[in-house]
């Protein structure tokens, strides 16, 4: 499908960069969501993004123009009707999802692969909402997603070996590691990530330290790039409890118990990086 309609289902951070690595690869994409306001700036975040690369020196200005130029938007999911293969990067909200999933299966012709975003809602159930369920797939690819290089790929029950191989080759056509997981909640990647933040979380909530310690512990203690508290900030605190939610939902484990004050920081609106507040303050 080296030409072909490449249909990416929301602009927000994972779809715009989403959108860009598709594009990149020689893709033509079609990036949806509801409001022009929310396709104008992921599309300007893309521009953004190919900017710094050519600000680095890592990217001529032609080629950025040239990727950027294979991005069309639309606020009519209707559009998504000549697409070849669809990634839906929406809210990570099971109603919502499953609705698109149902207009997406009326409006994609048969032969389209449905993939879904999720970071941890169960594929079985998306593909349920479908007439296509051979056709439906996890590819969840991690944030940033321009820099980062991993794509989990998660089979749901009914997923074909064909859908499989085609979504295996379209990660690797993007320059990404695709790494193969089974339909449980969480997936590998959240299952084992988020309970890590989650736990950063109640040491905040019960003073055995400071968000900035808790972040360096984790930081130069075991050498992860940025600390837990900064990159739930990151990922968004909205996302995280809906992950914690389907880890403790799915499992009926109490060890999944999201943490009160993450509860708190989403109810009050402090979302992260996105609202401007989350664990650390970006508003300046
Ligand atoms: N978009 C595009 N590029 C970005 C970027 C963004 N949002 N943020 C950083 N970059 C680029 C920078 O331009 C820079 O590029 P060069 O190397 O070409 O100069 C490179 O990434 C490194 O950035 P910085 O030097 O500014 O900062 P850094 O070295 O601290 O790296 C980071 C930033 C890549 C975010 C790094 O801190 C990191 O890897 N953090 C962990 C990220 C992570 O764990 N992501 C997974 C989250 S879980 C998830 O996504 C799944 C889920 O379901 C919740």
């Amino acid at each position: 499908m080296d030409r072909a309609h490449f249909g990416v289902i929301g602009a927000g951070q994972m779809g715009n960069g989403i959108a860009q690595v598709a594009a990149a690869a020689g893709l033509k994409v079609l990036m949806s969501d509801i409001k022009e306001e929310f396709t104008d700036k992921g599309r300007a975040m893309i521009a953004k993004n190919l900017g710094r690369l050519v600000d680095k020196g890592k990217m001529e200005q032609g080629e950025a123009d040239t990727i950027l130029d294979r991005v069309t938007t639309t606020v009519s999911l209707e559009d998504m009707k000549d697409v070849d293969f669809v990634v839906e990067a929406a809210v990570e909200r099971e109603d919502l999802k499953f609705k698109i999933f149902r207009d997406l299966d009326e409006i994609c012709a048969p032969h389209v692969i449905l993939s879904t975003n999720t970071s941890s809602i169960p594929i079985g159930r998306i593909a349920a909402q479908t007439a296509r369920p051979d056709k439906v797939i996890g590819m969840h690819f991690m944030n940033p997603v321009p820099v980062m290089k991993l794509v989990e790929v998660i089979r749901g029950l009914a997923t074909s070996e064909e859908t499989f191989a085609t979504t295996w080759d379209l990660c690797l056509k993007f320059g990404k590691t695709p790494a193969e997981a089974n339909d449980f909640p969480g997936f590998i990647a959240n299952r084992i990530l988020m309970p890590m933040i989650n736990e950063a979380i109640f040491c905040l909530y019960q003073s055995v330290g400071k968000a900035e310690d808790i972040d360096t512990v984790m930081k130069l203690g075991m050498n992860h790039p940025m600390g837990p508290l900064a990159l739930a900030d990151l990922i968004g605190l909205d996302t995280c409890l809906a992950i914690m939610e389907t880890l403790y939902d799915g499992f009926k484990d109490s060890k999944y118990r999201p943490c009160p004050l993450l509860r708190k920081y989403v109810e009050s609106g402090w979302l992260g990086r996105k609202s401007g507040r989350g664990f650390y303050d970006y508003s300046s």
